[in-house]
C-alpha cells in the first residue's frame, strides 16, 4: 500500500537550496500523507489495508532521523495503546530478542540503509516499511509499505521526510491502539483532530520562527558547540534538532533529557554556553532545567509556543502524545541559516552520503 506516486520534479525553482525547498514543502507534505491517512484510523483499518493482522507487540528499526521518528512512534503506540514497544537502532540489533507476535516496523526515507537491511535478516516478523522510496530494497523485502508521498529529497540532511516519517508513524500507532480497543473513538476524533491541524501550524511556525532562527544563527555562530534538552515526548526533537546542527555546520553538539544534565553534561556549560530547550511537558521539570543552565551562565534559547520562546513555534494548547513536532521545523530552520552564515554547503555536507548502503 503507498501514497500516491513520487514526483518526478527535482527543480529547486527559486529556493536559494533544496533544503531550503524541502524544509518549506512540509506542511504540503504532511497534507498530503494526512488526507490518505485519517479516516482509516478506526478500529485499526489501516492495518487491515496494509493487509497486517493485529501485532501484540511492535519492534521500531532504524538509524539516525528516522530513529527519532521511531522514538516518537513507539511513544505514541506506549501512551495510547499500551503496546510494547521497543526502538532497534539498526546498527546494534543484536540484544533485540526474537518474540511471537511481533511486527517489524522499519523506518527509512531512502529504504536503502544497509544497517536496516541487515537488520531485518536477523528477524522473522513480518515486516512494514516506512519509506519515501516505494521501489527501494526495503519496499520490496517488506510485507507491506506504508509511503510518505513526499517527493524527492536531496538535501542529505533529512527534513521534510522526518515529519512525514513522524506523521505515518503516529497514524500507524493511532490505528494499532483503536484496533485493541484501548484508544476509544472519542479519544481518537480528538487526536485526528489535533493532527489535521499539523500542516496549518506547521506553515505558521515556518512563518513565525523563520526571522528569529536567522538572528539566532548569527548569534550563535562563532559558537564551538550547542547543549539541546528537553523532556518526555519532546526528547526526540531535541535529539533530532541537534543532529541536523552537527550534520551542517560541524558544531559539537550535546541532547539529553533535562534531568540528565546533572548526571555529567552540566560539566560543559559555562558563561554564554547556548543551550538549546525544546519546550514540552513537564515544563515544570523543564524549567528545573533551565534554571539549572542558566545558573551557569548558559544561555538558554527556548523552541516553543511564542510567549517565552526566542524560536516561536505554533504548537496546540495541550501537547498531544506525539510531542512538539512544530519545534523540528524551527531548529531545521535554525540549522540551515547558520550553515549558510558559516559558508558551508548547505545540500550536500562533508563526509555524508544521503542514504548509507554501506553495514
Ligand atoms: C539525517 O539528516 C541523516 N542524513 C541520517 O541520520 C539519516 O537519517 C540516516 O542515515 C537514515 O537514513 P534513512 O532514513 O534513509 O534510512
Amino acid at each position: 500500500w503507498s501514497l500516491g506516486a513520487r514526483s518526478a520534479s527535482v527543480d529547486r525553482g527559486s529556493a536559494p537550496d533544496f533544503t531550503a525547498k524541502e524544509i518549506d514543502e512540509q506542511p504540503a507534505a504532511a497534507r498530503r500523507l494526512l488526507d490518505g491517512l485519517l479516516g482509516r484510523l478506526q478500529g485499526g483499518q489501516l492495518l487491515e489495508d496494509l493487509g497486517l493482522g493485529a501485532p501484540a507487540r511492535i519492534r521500531l528499526v532504524a538509524c539516525g532521523t528516522s530513529g527519532h521518528a521511531a522514538e516518537v512512534t513507539a511513544r505514541v503506540l506506549a501512551v495510547e495503546g499500551a503496546i510494547p514497544t521497543r526502538v532497534v537502532t539498526a546498527s546494534e540489533p543484536d540484544l533485540a530478542v526474537p518474540e511471537p507476535g511481533t511486527l517489524t516496523v522499519a523506518v527509512s526515507q531512502s529504504g536503502e540503509t544497509a544497517d536496516v537491511l541487515a537488520a531485518l535478516d536477523r528477524w522473522g516478523d513480518p515486516v512494514l516499511a516506512i519509506t519515501n522510496a516505494p521501489r527501494s530494497s526495503l519496499a520490496r523485502r517488506a510485507d507491506a509499505v506504508l509511503g510518505l508521498g513526499c517527493g524527492p529529497e536531496v538535501g542529505v540532511a533529512a527534513t521534510k521526510t522526518f515529519t512525514a516519517q513522524v506523521v505515518a508513524g503516529v497514524a500507524l500507532a493511532l490505528a494499532v491502539a483503536s484496533g485493541t480497543g484501548r484508544l476509544s473513538a472519542a479519544r481518537l476524533a480528538h487526536l485526528e483532530e489535533v493532527l489535521d491541524g499539523l500542516p496549518m501550524r506547521l506553515a505558521t511556525t515556518a512563518a513565525r520562527a523563520a526571522g528569529p532562527a536567522a538572528d539566532l544563527a548569527e548569534e550563535l555562530a562563532g559558537e564551538p558547540g550547542v547543549v539541546f534538552v528537553s523532556r518526555g515526548a519532546g526528547v526526540p526533537y531535541a535529539r533530532e534538532g541537534a543532529l541536523k546542527l552537527e550534520e551542517l555546520t560541524y558544531r559539537w553538539v550535546e541532547a539529553v533529557p533535562a534531568g540528565e544534565l546533572k548526571h555529567g553534561p552540566i560539566a560543559l556549560l559555562g558563561p554564554g554556553t547556548p543551550a538549546v530547550v525544546v519546550a514540552a511537558k513537564p515544563r515544570g521539570r523543564l524549567a528545573v532545567g533551565i534554571a539549572e543552565m542558566t545558573a551557569r551562565g548558559a544561555r538558554a534559547v527556548v523552541v516553543g509556543p511564542p510567549e517565552d520562546a526566542t524560536l516561536p513555534t505554533c504548537a496546540p494548547s495541550e501537547e498531544p502524545p506525539w510531542g512538539p513536532l512544530e519545534a523540528a521545523i524551527a531548529l531545521q530552520l535554525f540549522a540551515r541559516e547558520m550553515t549558510v552564515r558559516l559558508g558551508h554547503e548547505v545540500d550536500r555536507p562533508r563526509n555524508l552520503a544521503k542514504s548509507v548502503t554501506v553495514e
